[in-house]
């Protein structure tokens, strides 16, 4: 099988990460908006409210709020088949629970989505890219409450009608797995657990809420317009069993449940034996409202989206706990100690499509590196190229020789932004380099990398990396 010539080679950002822009035109804050800047040693903080004199990364991202047009330009010139990007909840809804929206938010991305499809580039949403609107983590506690879905759901409402014409690749919640998987799923749910909190019960209550509220949106979309292409995300954990000792076989089947539970419900419709194993090993209490069920049975997603950065391997320990955190011997990592595992993208798609048989799109993939921007405004990438070629590589295999329904690839932060994990700029993933610094200070000149030139070609040939 040949890579279709209708294939969406782009690029992928996020509104808090990259927008800026954080009270323009009305827009509220956000979760990301009361979140420091960090690094790998140093966890960002996160504060109630916006301290005078502190610095938070999201308030101007890298500037795509005022730059747009220069940007899409630049992601044109690339030849850009599709643009990854998220709508900032809170430019539509600034405090969310209002039922009027924000016409100014509403404007500022019909200009973007025009922008695009004068390149003819296919804009590619997510909904919820943890922006999720502060008031309502005060307020209603989040996606702990229930009311979140009727919040969800008039935010879904207005713009699937709003831009019905423009957009018709949907997300409905960027990584929604990870909420299982975090310490606190604060960018996922909007949840930081309190002292004393059933966190099995949340975690499993707030899941629901995420899920209808995603299978409600599916239903409503399609709805509103029947060609509209509605997928989950989710931050696809490939691992390996660390030895060929059969328990740590196991040890990988269970590390993967995290992931599983959310895509058996959206793509299967239903909380299949996985979902209830990982139920009662995590211990806590689920409500299931008299109607999810089938909200859930009817609102299954068109495709899977999801995120591929690294691999792992897994073990089993004495204890019976599972190590996930070990070194393959065989791999290299990145200054931000993640395992390169190129091939790992062919098993990936291999594995997702073999359990749920769903066209794939892989929505981030990408290197997290420190770059240098020369004095005559080069910047010399080639370890960003040996990384995303080899990637593509195996993408290329995992469609020419396993067959595999791929309907697209975009690179993660194709213009330089601000790092989800660490709240950095240093930790840079663009083919365009963006001049700003860890402290704020900068220009915001946009810099064509070695690495832009390089994906051009790639995109020119449909796949050719050399
Ligand atoms: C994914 C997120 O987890 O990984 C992005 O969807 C994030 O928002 C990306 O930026 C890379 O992670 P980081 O921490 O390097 O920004």
């Amino acid at each position: 099988m040949k890579i279709s010539d209708h294939f969406l080679w782009g690029g992928a950002t996020a509104a808090n990460q990259y927008e800026g822009g954080y009270l323009a035109d009305g827009k509220g804050l956000s979760i990301a908006d009361v979140e420091t800047g960090g690094n790998i040693d140093h966890p960002r903080e996160i504060h109630e409210s916006v301290h005078p004199h502190t610095y938070y990364p999201s308030h101007e991202g890298t500037g795509f709020y005022d730059h747009y047009k220069e940007d899409i330009a630049l992601f044109a010139e690339m030849g850009f088949k599709c643009f990854r990007m998220s709508i900032n909840w809170t430019r539509i809804f600034p405090l969310g629970d209002e039922e009027k929206p924000n016409e100014a938010g509403l404007k500022f991305y019909d200009q973007v989505f025009d922008e695009l499809l004068k390149y003819h580039i296919e804009p590619v949403v997510t909904i919820s890219h943890y922006e999720t609107p502060l008031h309502l983590v005060k307020k209603y506690g989040s996606w702990r409450n229930r009311k979140m879905i009727d919040f969800y759901m008039n935010y879904c409402r207005t713009i699937f009608k709003r831009y019905k014409d423009k957009v018709k690749y949907w997300m409905t919640f960027n990584e929604i797995n990870e909420t299982m998987n975090k310490k606190n799923p604060y960018h996922q749910a909007g949840i930081l657990f309190q002292e004393g909190e059933d966190k099995a019960s949340t975690v499993l209550q707030a899941s629901h809420h995420m899920l209808v509220a995603s299978a409600k949106a599916v239903i409503l979309g399609h709805q509103i317009n029947p060609n509209f292409k509605i997928g989950c995300m989710v931050q696809y954990p490939e691992s390996y069993p660390a030895t060929c000792q059969p328990l740590d076989q196991i040890a990988k089947r269970e590390y993967m449940l995290f992931t599983h539970y959310y895509l058996d419900v959206m793509c299967r419709g239903l909380y299949t034996n996985t979902c209830l194993a990982k139920q009662e090993q995590l211990g806590g209490k689920l409500i299931i409202n008299d109607g999810d069920e089938e909200l859930l049975r009817k609102g299954t997603v068109d495709f899977i989206g999801f995120s591929y950065y690294f691999s792992s391997i897994v073990s089993y320990q004495r204890d019976g706990s599972i190590n996930a955190k070990g070194r393959n011997p065989y791999l290299e990592l990145t200054d931000w100690h993640w395992h390169i595992d190129p091939l790992g993208l062919r098993v990936a798609l291999n594995e997702l499509y073999d359990r749920y048989q769903i066209p794939l799109f892989v929505v981030e993939n990408g290197l997290g590196a420190v770059d240098q921007l020369n004095e005559d405004g080069t910047v010399d990438d080639q370890y960003r190229i040996d990384f995303l070629g080899k990637h593509i590589e195996a993408l290329k295999q995992a469609i020419e020789i396993d067959h595999v329904d791929v309907i697209g690839y975009t690179t993660w932060g194709c213009i330089d932004l601000v790092s989800a994990g660490t709240g950095e700029m240093k930790k840079r993933y663009g083919f365009i380099y963006v001049d700003k610094d860890d402290q704020g200070n900068g220009s915001l000149k946009r810099y064509r990398k070695k690495s832009f030139y390089w994906y051009k070609k790639v995109i020119e040939t449909n796949g050719q990396t050399k």
